[in-house]
């Protein structure tokens, strides 16, 4: 039996350790960002936006004194391609981060932006970056369940709400079309902020939203189980020796010197190292190379090239390495961690948080329960099941609560989305990349002419949401099209109907 489990907890983003054999290890390294080649930064001398403030309201659904209290949320605001009141806005609804770091991810806006003339507005996320309440003291905000406890999906929908609301008044724009944007958990809100405000948004484009991955609707297996076919599409051999190390890694680990040995097979640093350390850590690195399994150099989770799991299995395949099955998964992880080159050694014991993603560990323990970790027989890591009862320990111990596992589904829906969105909703595109393991969450079907599934074989994390770059390959370009399109029918419909009610009243 492996002495460890994968953690419980994956943030959509950020991979969080929370049982106890990974306590330990902070998965979170990322070596200072470079950006590749053919990666274009919206970000790197002058910010392409304005800073905002808004004075947003605590708690929106309790009129206790106490729930009036405000703080500051922070938005980005970029109107250079807009045209004016009635012209679109196009709003990205925050997810679990610094909004910075998601704008910087979600060139298309920025790419399309000129011909919808639309307004692009990027609002963060509560409890993140910037929009910290009690006065933006992430220390006191952070501090227990009871400060944590205005931290969910549900309020920061509706401060999205009140703060498009307020916005489109102050630029007398009360007629601009809203669309939302967002991907992963941002996709998710964005989704369900159409269903939810659909007299604030007119659609919602949804990329590699996992909405179904809660509850029992999507298989616990299904998310270990993409990654294992990203690699095994591209190797046998690659899958064979990934899923071969584990034992070897846990027998040298529990042999006299070596850990030692392990150290320096893989370069770690002299802080800190155990067993089940090394094993997060590079199993770290090929959830997100399949999470970023991009067709270009990219960085987003870390620098990595095009095709990034291509590269890894290379490296495994690689025949002058013999059967050094440690030289080989060192070259590999050395593609995600050490792309640039200038680590000097894995530090294990890193627990920086550069994007600030910490929060997640509070909804994952609050509504947002997503069982992720099961890996069967054929899995790439260890034979194990998702535990409920464990997860729910965790959060006794970390914050004296437990998780609420059925709400999101009570809130939002999530069983039998197909028949009651085909009768109710409209205006949505889910976009799916098949190569991202929350793909298996998402939804992958058509549901009605306008709540669209886009389903790509060859697509990774919202890869439709990046900017387009000249070496984009045609299915990208296609994907990217047909979202356009699909936009535009959204628009001109809303055009349309105003001006019709217009004659009309
Ligand atoms: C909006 O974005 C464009 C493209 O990145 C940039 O050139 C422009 O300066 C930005 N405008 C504002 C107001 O930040
Ligand atoms: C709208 O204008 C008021 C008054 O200037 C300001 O306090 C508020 O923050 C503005 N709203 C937004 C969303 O910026
Ligand atoms: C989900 O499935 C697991 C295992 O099959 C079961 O133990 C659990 O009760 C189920 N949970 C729900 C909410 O149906
Ligand atoms: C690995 O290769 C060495 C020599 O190249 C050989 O002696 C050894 O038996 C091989 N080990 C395995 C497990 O195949
Ligand atoms: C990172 O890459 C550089 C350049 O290839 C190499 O010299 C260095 O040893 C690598 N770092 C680690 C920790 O392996
Ligand atoms: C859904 O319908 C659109 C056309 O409206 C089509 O382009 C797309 O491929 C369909 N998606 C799936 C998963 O069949």
């Amino acid at each position: 039996m492996a002495p460890w489990i994968l953690p419980l907890l994956y943030s959509l983003i950020l991979l969080q350790s929370s049982t106890s054999s990974f306590a330990k290890f902070q998965p979170r390294y990322f070596p200072s960002s470079i950006i590749g080649p053919s990666t274009r930064s919206v970000a790197s001398n002058s910010e392409p936006y304005k800073t905002k403030y808004f004075t947003q309201i605590l708690d929106h659904f309790n009129y206790i004194p106490q729930s009036y209290q405000t703080f500051q949320q922070r938005y980005l605001i970029n109107d250079t391609f807009w045209g004016g009141p009635n012209a679109p806005i196009f709003v990205y609804t925050g997810n679990e981060g610094n909004i910075e770091w998601f704008a910087q991810n979600t060139g298309f806006m920025y790419d399309i932006a000129p011909e919808f003339k639309a307004l692009l507005v990027f609002i963060e996320h509560r409890y993140y970056g910037k929009s910290i309440p009690y006065g933006g003291d992430k220390k006191k905000a952070y501090k227990n369940s009871k400060n944590l406890g205005y931290l969910s999906s549900t309020q920061a929908m509706a401060d999205y709400a009140t703060l498009i609301i307020d916005l489109k008044n102050n630029l007398t724009a009360t007629n601009s079309p809203v669309v939302v944007f967002g991907g992963s958990y941002g996709g998710m809100l964005a989704a369900w902020f159409r269903l939810k405000y659909p007299h604030v948004a007119i659609g919602a484009l949804s990329s590699s939203s996992p909405i179904l991955q809660f509850e029992n609707i999507t298989s616990q297996y299904s998310f270990n189980n993409i990654i294992t076919q990203d690699f095994r599409s591209e190797s046998e051999n690659c899958y064979k020796v990934i899923k071969g190390s584990w034992k070897q890694i846990e027998d040298t680990a529990s042999s006299h010197g070596g850990l030692e040995l392990l150290r320096k097979s893989f370069h770690i640093c002299k802080n800190y190292i155990s067993g089940d350390a090394i094993e997060g850590w590079l199993s770290t690195a090929f959830v997100y190379t399949s999470m970023t399994d991009y067709p270009t150099s990219s960085s987003f989770l870390a620098p990595l090239p095009a095709y990034p799991i291509k590269q890894m299995c290379k490296a495994i395949d690689n025949p002058s390495l013999g059967n050094d099955t440690f030289a080989k998964l060192y070259q590999a992880a050395n593609i995600y961690y050490n792309y640039t080159g200038d680590v000097p050694c894995f530090d294990l014991a890193d627990d920086s948080d550069p994007h600030d993603l910490g929060g997640w560990q509070w909804q994952a323990c609050t509504e947002m329960v997503m069982p992720t970790s099961g890996n069967n027989k054929e899995s790439i890591f260890p034979v194990s099941a998702y535990s409920y009862t464990g997860h729910a320990q965790y959060c006794e111990a970390a914050y004296n609560i437990q998780p609420r596992p059925t709400w999101i589904t009570t809130e939002f829906g999530g069983h039998d989305i197909a028949k009651v969105l085909k009768r109710f909703g409209s205006n949505i595109i889910f976009f799916n990349g098949l190569r991202d393991p929350w793909s298996g969450g998402g939804v992958l079907k058509n549901i009605s002419k306008s709540i669209i599934a886009i389903v790509e074989k060859e697509g990774a994390h919202h890869v439709d949401l990046r900017f387009a770059t000249d070496k984009d390959p045609k299915w990208l370009r296609d994907v990217r099209k047909k979202e356009i399109s699909i936009l535009k029918d959204w628009i001109s419909e809303y055009y349309h109907n105003n001006l019709a009610d217009s004659y009309t009243n």
